[in-house]
């Protein structure tokens, strides 16, 4: 059989994504149940790029499935220090390893690392281009926070280009039915218009604003964004356009009563402390979530392989 991986959300259909959104669900209520599920197994983390949360939420969902793992946290203490290619680390992983979870900087890295592996690959970040197990967490936590994955407003805001997870994340909830998004973003940080594109093939609504509270009343998730620093070509307009977006109480007076606000994390500014303490503000429970979602997603790919 063939070997499964994740490199684009839409590498799983909705059918996959809602056992996995199961499975996470019933790890939550038994975790002992599942303790012991990998033992004897082992995940690599391959982290060509920095990373807190990813990482460690790999690393302790297979600990909590009772697997080991092993890996790298920077390049520089990899043999890509000394001119290894990507294929080549690995080919030589996958003899050390029965799944591999990656980040890299280059987009469609995990592309590559797929035709030279074995072993079941998992995209953790690829440059700007997608994120597609933030995107598991984001509606994994969606469905626990509304009960529903369908018939949604969803308000983005931030860096609409170089956000990686915003792009999964369109993508993935293209696929439910009557979904709608606004656009929030400075002029320069829009949307790439290949997402667009696909927007507009499939008749979703959309609107873009670069005003944050113009909408504010019809969200019902706004997911905040931190502007890619690490993708800006020149620090004049990282530092021009960091600031933007500082969500603050007063900016979600209109905002309803349910609105879901989530940040893939880390945040920077744009969401400030005083909002942590509103109840709508759901950003720390979609980190502890990302731990069972991968818990769900390790076992399913384990279990294909
Ligand atoms: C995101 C990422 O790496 O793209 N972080 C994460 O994985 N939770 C978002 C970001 O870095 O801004």
């Amino acid at each position: 059989m063939k070997t499964k991986h994740l490199i684009d959300i839409k590498d799983f259909s909705k059918k996959e994504i809602d056992n996995l959104i199961k499975v996470a669900n019933d790890i939550i209520e038994n975790r002992e149940k599942y303790s012991h599920k990998c033992d004897g197994k082992i995940l690599a983390t391959l982290f060509f790029e920095p990373s807190t949360r990813t990482r460690l939420s790999f690393e302790s969902a297979m600990l909590r499935l009772g697997g080991k793992v092993l890996g790298f946290s920077e390049s520089s203490s990899s043999s890509t220090a000394k001119g290894e290619t990507l294929g080549d680390t690995i080919r030589v992983v996958g003899g050390y390893a029965d799944i591999i979870a990656m980040r890299h900087p280059k987009e469609g890295a995990p592309t590559v690392a797929i035709k030279n592996s074995i072993v079941p690959i998992i995209n953790a970040g690829d440059g700007g281009h997608n994120h597609p197990t933030q995107t598991l967490t984001d509606l994994f936590t969606i469905n626990r926070e509304k009960k529903r994955l369908d018939n949604l407003t969803i308000g983005l805001c931030g860096d609409l280009k170089f956000g990686r997870t915003v792009h999964s994340l369109i993508t993935a909830m293209m696929r439910y039915k009557n979904i709608k998004f606004v656009l929030i973003s400075p002029k320069e940080l829009k949307l790439p218009d290949y997402l667009k594109e696909l927007l507009d093939n499939q008749k979703i609504e959309y609107i873009e604003t670069n005003n944050i509270e113009e909408y504010m009343k019809d969200i019902d998730i706004l997911y905040m964004t931190r502007v890619q620093k690490e993708r800006f070509f020149n620090e004049e307009d990282y530092l021009r356009l960091k600031d933007y977006y500082i969500l603050t109480k007063e900016k979600l007076k209109t905002a309803k009563k349910d609105l879901t606000i989530l940040h893939p994390l880390p945040r920077v500014t744009e969401i400030a402390k005083e909002v942590d303490n509103d109840k709508r503000a759901k950003y720390f429970e979609q980190a502890y979530n990302g731990v069972y979602i991968r818990m769900a997603l390790i076992l399913k790919l384990l279990e294909e392989k």
